[in-house]
């Protein structure tokens, strides 16, 4: 291949399915041109209900905080085994004061493709709302989001490439004989003691020991510095339907439980208003398997007050593979049930008592003094 046509590709402006094409080298380099020049022309014509390789979220990562500078921010967590920067975005309104933050990962496991979609359909909506929608606007006072999209990029990028099943990283091992590492299972909270293996062909496989891999290290070290901050950690996996709490590594409720449960069965009664799909709640261990070494289950540990696990759609119908046509419906419902978390979070630490609430008589006085004041403007 031509050197100009792997530079493209490596950049990922020229996405995969171009390289396969038997064309003559005139229209491959037509190709190359279109897709160079302009893969998509703005923001404004990004296809959100496509799935996107690795290349394209990096150059929509940059358009995002390139549009939107005024609130968001482009940063480096940290470098992928294959050396491939871990970007996130921060969007936060510029402010004095420290604020809460909310962690959202998606694309932990490589297969899983709605997860990074919906990192997008969360961070679109976001900046698209903030200004005019008061739901969204009122969490811009006190809470900075951090979003990584994609944070198993070497194992996405794998999916694209070799193998649409891949779930692991892409670490090597045993003198490269085996590959990849279960990055949600090489967390240091009970780390390989349940629901993981030490074999490293096994699609479970924890890792060399807890937080060995670049990836996790790159998460553990920015949450830990930021813990006492954080409201919450919400990681984005496909299939299942489910609302997860801690634990996985134990049957046994965490301190908090309750309110978990409360908060995460109301965010599966918003999401099923959307279009009817079913969600059910509980920890990992209790509705889905026992697992040692997740995220979640650290995030908890540390003291983090709002963890969990969301398993989009489907139940098995189409699993991870879930046709493009679904990720809009998909988005919506979980976009209701993350905003649903949010106001519960929100009510917890800004309007925890009365004051907050606000009566209808007051609703509609305010709303007819606005109009009052539209029509004798002071
Ligand atoms: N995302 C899940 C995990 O972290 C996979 C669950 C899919 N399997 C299932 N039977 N629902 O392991
Ligand atoms: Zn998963």
């Amino acid at each position: 291949m031509k050197p100009l046509l792997w530079a493209l590709y490596l950049l990922g402006i020229l996405v995969p399915r171009g390289l396969g094409y038997d064309g003559s080298l005139t229209q491959q380099r037509q190709e190359v041109v279109d897709e160079a020049a302009s893969p998509w022309r703005s923001l404004e014509t990004y296809n959100y209900n496509k799935y996107h390789p690795v290349g394209e979220i990096y150059q929509w990562m940059n358009q995002i905080s390139e549009k939107y500078k005024e609130v968001v921010t482009q940063h480096c967590l940290g470098m992928t085994y294959e050396n491939q920067p871990m970007n996130y975005l921060k969007i936060s309104q510029p402010s004095h004061k420290t604020k809460k933050i909310i962690w959202m990962d998606c694309g932990i496991h490589a297969r899983e493709w709605i997860s990074p979609a919906f990192c997008q359909w969360f961070v679109k909506e976001i900046l698209q709302n903030y200004k005019n929608n008061r739901r969204i606007s009122r969490f811009f006072g006190n809470l900075d989001f951090y979003v990584l999209p994609v944070l198993n990029i070497d194992g996405y990028n794998y999916t694209w490439m070799t193998d649409r099943l891949w779930r692991k990283s892409r670490s090597s091992h045993n003198n490269g004989t085996c590959f990849g590492t279960d990055l949600n299972r090489n967390f240091n909270a009970s780390w390989c003691s349940i629901g993981a293996s030490k074999n490293c062909q096994d699609l479970t496989f924890c890792g060399t020991g807890p937080v060995s891999e670049p990836e996790t290290k790159a998460v553990s070290r920015f949450i830990e510095s930021k813990k006492e901050n954080i409201l919450c950690y919400l990681t984005i996996h496909s299939y299942g339907q489910l609302i997860l709490i801690p634990y996985g590594y134990t049957k046994k409720k965490s301190s908090n439980y309750e309110k978990l449960i409360q908060v995460g069965q109301k965010a599966a009664n918003a999401l099923k208003a959307k279009h009817g799909t079913k969600y059910r709640v509980g920890s990992s261990a209790d509705i889905l398997y026992a697992s040692s070494g997740s995220s979640r289950d650290w995030a908890q540990d540390i003291g983090i007050p709002f963890s969990y696990t969301f398993e989009l759609r489907d139940q098995g119908t189409y699993g991870f593979v879930l046709p493009e046509d679904q990720i809009q419906p998909t988005c919506e419902e979980t976009m209701a049930a993350v905003l649903s978390v949010l106001d519960n979070v929100y009510e917890k630490y800004w309007h925890s008592n009365c004051a907050g609430k606000v009566t209808s008589t007051s609703v509609v006085l305010g709303l007819l003094m606005s109009f009052v004041s539209l029509l004798y403007p002071i």
